[in-house]
């Protein structure tokens, strides 16, 4: 989110109506902080500008960028899904009260307890992606089950090389330039218990640039109606997620009904070219609906100056709540939260509490001169930060506090010491027993 999203009170940074310094009070830092109108306003503007534009649709949330059972909540009655990648996901799906027939089950290798675990709960849809998944559906299944197929259509979209997945080289998808593809959905009338419903891709994550997605509507269309002539039909076509949002001030996304309505125009346009029928459209944000809605609260502890090189300003956090930095080389926003309107005099790099010197959350970015128990916010955080923090160096997880018109209430509690310890086992042999 761009500073200019949240309000700022007598130099306070306020965050759904709550008074950021005063949350770090209650709760205890770190804090990721979750603002609850502002992912579900997100979510509706996909599905608002859809019925308008194309009413034949279906958003489904990526689980992954943040689950836990709150979030399916405040989705599922707005009509959005869910994608989920693995048995957790759509464990924490169910239990969060999201229909199994709005989750799409995606996940280049899932396990055949996993397979057999969705087909129990009757998940709507499956998005193959390996010649074992589909038969071990086929295996399991008692009668036939939606199936797409996770097709890789070739296209390079600008953005990290790790969050990029539709390389020629990519593990995801069956390749539709090299053939596969076809091959396999050509050959799947050998499954009785496999229902092709059409296919899926998903060219990457935080990407600006339309012409990314056009180029795989293009691909994929195309790819139908190729289907079509060897008479098999696809009712469906998931294009995936990865709309772009705002760290830092160089980011310029669209907006949801921006990204939509391009996709749409182009996705009008493919199919008018191409002849076929308009298939269902599966979009599947993930990062777009929630990465705003976060923001994460630190505490500054240690303040150490190198001289004439840098002054390290050291956090409570680090590379265990926020790993993206030491994987993506991911930039943020920072706010100190009871000066959020005080000049910038100083630069600072942020660190982590974490032994490893590549622990830095910022780098030489420019704040109001810090001092220790200073309250620092890093801005939007709300994806891909708790679905991704680890207890490395046993420091705990932080909760999650969802904060609306002024309240604030936990979405996930804080771990205890002991919860790191609960399943520790001190492990026994025979010899040890003499
Ligand atoms: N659908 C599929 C099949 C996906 O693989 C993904 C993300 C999404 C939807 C949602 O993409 P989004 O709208 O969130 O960009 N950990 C990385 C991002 C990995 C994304 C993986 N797939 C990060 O922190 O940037």
């Amino acid at each position: 989110m761009k500073f200019g999203d949240l309000s700022v009170k007598k130099h306070r940074l306020v965050i759904g109506g709550c008074d950021t310094v005063e949350l770090a009070k209650k709760y205890g830092t770190p804090l990721y902080v979750f603002d609850v109108d502002r992912a579900v306003g997100t979510a509706k503007a996909y599905v608002d500008i859809l019925k308008r534009e194309y009413p034949d649709f279906t958003v489904c949330y990526a689980s992954k960028a943040f689950s836990c059972t709150g979030i399916y909540g405040l989705l599922a009655p707005l009509g959005v899904g869910a994608d989920v990648v693995s048995g957790g996901e759509l464990y924490t799906a169910l239990k969060g009260g999201m229909p199994p027939d709005m989750i799409y089950f995606h996940g280049n290798n899932k396990t055949e307890e996993e397979i057999v675990y969705a087909l129990d709960s009757g998940v709507e849809c499956f998005v193959a992606d390996s010649e074992r998944e589909l038969y071990l559906i086929n295996k399991h299944a008692r009668s036939p089950q939606n199936v797409l197929i996770r097709v890789n259509p070739g296209v390079e979209a600008h953005t990290h090389r790790f969050i990029q997945t539709t390389t020629i080289d990519s593990k995801f998808g069956f390749s539709i330039p090299d053939g596969t593809a076809e091959e396999v959905i050509r050959s799947l009338g050998r499954y009785e218990n496999v229902r092709f419903k059409g296919i899926a891709c998903h060219i990457g994550s935080q990407i600006f640039e339309p012409q990314s997605f056009d180029i795989a509507i293009d691909k994929t269309v195309d790819f139908i109606k190729r289907l079509n002539t060897l008479g098999i039909q696809a009712e469906r076509l998931d294009l995936g997620g990865g709309f772009g949002i705002h760290y830092i001030e160089q980011d310029k996304p669209l907006t949801p009904e921006q990204y939509m309505s391009n996709s749409v125009a182009h996705l009008k346009e493919a199919i008018a070219r191409s002849g076929i029928k308009p298939p269902r459209l599966i979009v599947e944000p993930g990062r777009s609906i929630v990465g705003e809605a976060g923001i994460t609260l630190y505490t500054v502890g240690a303040i150490k100056t190198i001289k004439n090189v840098k002054t390290y300003a050291a956090v409570d956090g680090g590379m265990f709540d926020n790993p993206r930095v030491m994987l993506y080389d991911a930039q943020y926003t920072a706010v100190v939260a009871d000066r959020a309107d005080v000049e910038n005099t100083h630069k600072y790099s942020l660190a982590g509490k974490c032994c490893e010197s590549g622990d830095i959350l910022l780098d030489g970015i420019d704040l109001p001169e810090l001092k220790s128990g200073d309250i620092v916010a890093v801005l939007s955080t709300g994806a891909y930060h708790y679905s991704m923090a680890s207890n490395y160096n046993r420091n705990l997880v932080p909760p999650v506090v969802a904060v609306k018109n002024g309240q604030s209430s936990y979405m996930v509690k804080p771990q205890t010491y002991e919860d790191l310890t609960r399943n520790d086992v001190t492990p026994v042999f025979a010899e040890d027993k003499v």
